[in-house]
């Protein structure tokens, strides 16, 4: 992997990154045609990487679908997938990893001790193999974004991160690998989630700034589903993630749910569009 990006880089091609963990939907797909469209090559990685997973969650059962993902990326015209083991990226005897401390450990890193870690070591792993001039992020993950954002200034790593909008299905849920986990009766319940996220807006839009005010009138909108239980939902600022008291323009609004046995995200930036 890293002999090919030193070729391309070398011909002063622009190279661009997307990393993913495989299943691939339309929200990973829409990644990679706009590093198409902006770069000369692009490099697709799918690695489902055990560091990022707590020891009770879902790394058995995460959905693995190399020959599809294949195919839908030959379609959409990566330049080459990088599709390493797990021997390959964690040798017997690694012990080096990347900490973002204070935001590692905010929203989602709160609810998975030891998650922001795993995904920071290994994109930090990723970017050093690969090489690439931009890495494309979505929104979908906002916190994983903020951290890497961090990391990237932190250790001087020499790659633009470009964060690319929510890709939803047409009622609204965002796209995710785990939404194949639900049953038809929990991808109904699912829904409340962009109910809420819209309830919200609509406050906001109405002019109600403060934060208490949003999030009681979005957990009002989530205990209209009873099978759905709330891990979190904050306002916060987008960089540091800490909790905002009246909210402003770029600040995000975030929520994690359990719907039965999956946990989702989703979340939406206040006055821009996600
Ligand atoms: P994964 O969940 O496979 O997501 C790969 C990329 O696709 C992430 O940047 C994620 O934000 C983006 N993505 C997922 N669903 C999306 C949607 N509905 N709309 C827009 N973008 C979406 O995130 C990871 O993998 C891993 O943590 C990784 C960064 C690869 C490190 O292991």
């Amino acid at each position: 992997m890293q002999e090919f990006s030193r070729g391309i880089r070398k011909s002063s091609s622009s190279l661009g990154f997307v990393p993913t963990m495989g299943a691939l939907h339309e929200g990973h797909l829409s990644l990679i045609r706009r590093a198409v469209a902006e770069c000369q090559f692009v490099v697709a990685s799918i690695f489902v990487n055990p560091l990022q997973f707590g020891p009770t969650e879902d790394f058995e059962k995460y959905p693995r679908t190399l020959e599809d993902d294949r195919s839908k990326l030959e379609v959409v015209g990566v330049s080459a997938l990088f599709a390493p083991d797990t021997a390959d990226m964690y040798p017997l005897g690694a012990v080096t990893t990347v900490t973002v401390a204070g935001l590692g450990d905010r929203l989602d890193g709160a609810s998975r001790p030891g998650h922001f870690t795993g995904v920071a070591t290994v994109v930090a792993k990723l970017l050093h193999t690969v090489g690439p001039h931009r890495a494309y992020f979505g929104q979908k993950d906002a916190v994983q974004l903020a951290v890497l954002r961090q990391m990237v200034r932190d250790l001087n790593f020499d790659v633009e991160l470009v964060g690319c909008p929510i890709v939803r299905d047409a009622d609204g849920l965002a796209l995710s690998s785990r939404n194949r986990y639900l049953n038809v009766v929990e991808r109904g319940q699912a829904l409340v989630i962009r109910r809420c996220l819209l309830a919200i807006e609509r406050s906001i839009s109405a002019g109600v700034l403060e934060r208490e005010i949003l999030l009681a009138d979005g957990l009002r909108v989530l205990r209209e589903e009873p099978g759905v239980r709330v891990d979190y939902l904050e306002v916060v600022d987008a960089k540091t993630l800490l909790p905002v008291e009246r909210v402003g323009a770029g600040n995000l609004v975030a929520v994690a749910v359990w719907v039965g046995t999956t946990r989702l995200i989703d979340n939406f930036l206040v006055g821009l569009k996600a």
